[in-house]
């Protein structure tokens, strides 16, 4: 196997190290980018690999992020809120030619991506595929393999659910903040076959697994709506979460309290937490189906399918564009490769 080498941008961060370690694991040489040569130097120690490649780059100054980004075989952009700077890393990426992904949940910045870049990647020959998370690929996935058991689909919804601590990053609040609009009106869903903005009607309740009286929904800006409808013959996408767990988000952290929480959750609050994804489809014929993936620990499965996809895009196997997770993999294998690190999924008639 080669060893391909991987700029992580963001690589001081808490997600950024988890995917520094990753990348150490899989034999991957990484080369640690960001805008503190200082907090680089210790992300890389605590990653243990201090002898890594440390390039500074300023997320605003973009001839030094191509020079940091020109000679490596692809790009891990960690460095969220994404909203706000986002756009520069993904220009460098191409402007470099090199494939990227990153480890953004925010859905503006998701759909700004699809919409802004597919010229200039596909005329760079560069491979981008924003969202490499555990809520970005996986429910992405099933729900192609859910199209390709019903054929077209009148209506998809996906729910995205956390079980154990719910025990956040300061970063994944710091994003959560940004993007508070679209949390409190359900973000974009795509609805007979367009993208619309919330609010929207609520859903009605739905039975989910290892609950005893069916859920209350909530719609949530997910990514599901913005990237499933670009491979999949769909009507309607929608993304919701337990009504439960939007209230929880209802009242966004100040940054300033942010600022006093842990970087994020340590070891043994990762390993209790699960997350997951079911997907409820309707055929245009009326068949029903639902598709339920799920796994442990939500950060350590961002680094995992982060990486997974950076490494397949490495390999150049890819086609150019902006391509949403089923359009650059193929899901069955990748939804496999993930089985070591305990994620399952399945599809059953309902
Ligand atoms: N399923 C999901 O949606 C999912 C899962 C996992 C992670 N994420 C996302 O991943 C992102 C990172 O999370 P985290 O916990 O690692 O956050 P974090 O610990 O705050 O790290 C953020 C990283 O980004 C860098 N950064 C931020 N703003 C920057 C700017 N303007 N210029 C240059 N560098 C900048 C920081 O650099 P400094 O160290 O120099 O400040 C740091 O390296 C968040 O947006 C989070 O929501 C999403």
């Amino acid at each position: 196997m080669s060893n391909h080498t991987i700029a992580v941008y963001g690589a001081s961060g808490f997600q950024g190290v988890l995917v520094l370690t990753e990348l150490a694991r899989r034999g991957l040489t990484a080369v640690l980018v960001g805008r503190d040569a200082d907090k680089l130097k210790a992300a890389a120690a605590r990653a243990g690999t201090p002898d890594a490649e440390l390039r500074v780059a300023a997320v605003d100054d973009h001839s030094a992020l191509v020079a940091a980004f020109q000679d490596v075989d692809a790009v891990i952009n960690c460095a969220g809120p994404f909203t706000p700077t986002g756009d520069r890393v993904v220009a460098a990426a191409i402007a470099a030619g090199t494939h990227y992904v990153d480890t953004c949940g925010e859905q503006p910045f998701l759909r700004h991506v699809y919409e802004t870049y597919p010229a200039a990647a596909e005329s760079a020959g560069v491979t981008v595929v924003p969202a490499a998370t555990d809520g970005g690929i996986p429910g992405d996935l099933l729900a192609h393999l859910l199209g390709d058991h019903l054929g077209p689909l009148a209506e998809l919804t996906s729910v995205h659910r956390f079980g154990g601590e719910t025990a956040m990053s300061r970063g994944s609040l710091r994003s959560m903040l940004g993007i508070a609009e679209a949390m409190t009106d359900g973000g974009v869903a795509y609805v007979d076959k367009a993208w619309r903005s919330g609010p929207f009607a609520p859903l009605a309740p739905v039975p989910l697994p290892g609950a005893p009286e069916p859920v209350a929904l909530a719609p949530f800006p997910l990514q599901e709506p913005i990237s499933v409808p670009r491979h999949l013959a769909v009507r309607t996408v929608r993304g919701a979460v337990e009504e439960s767990t939007r209230a929880l988000f209802a009242t966004p952290l100040t940054d300033e309290t942010i600022a006093t929480l842990p970087v994020g959750p340590d070891a043994g609050q990762r390993g209790a937490g699960t997350w997951t994804i079911v997907l409820d489809a309707v055929a245009e014929d009326g068949r029903r189906a639902r598709g339920v993936v799920s796994g442990p620990d939500t950060y350590g499965t961002t680094a995992w399918t982060a990486v997974a996809a950076a490494q397949r895009l490495a390999r150049g196997t890819a086609p150019a564009g902006v391509l949403a997770p089923a359009q650059a993999f193929d899901p069955a294998d990748f939804l496999s490769a993930l089985a070591p690190f305990g994620v399952r999924w399945a599809i059953e008639d309902r």
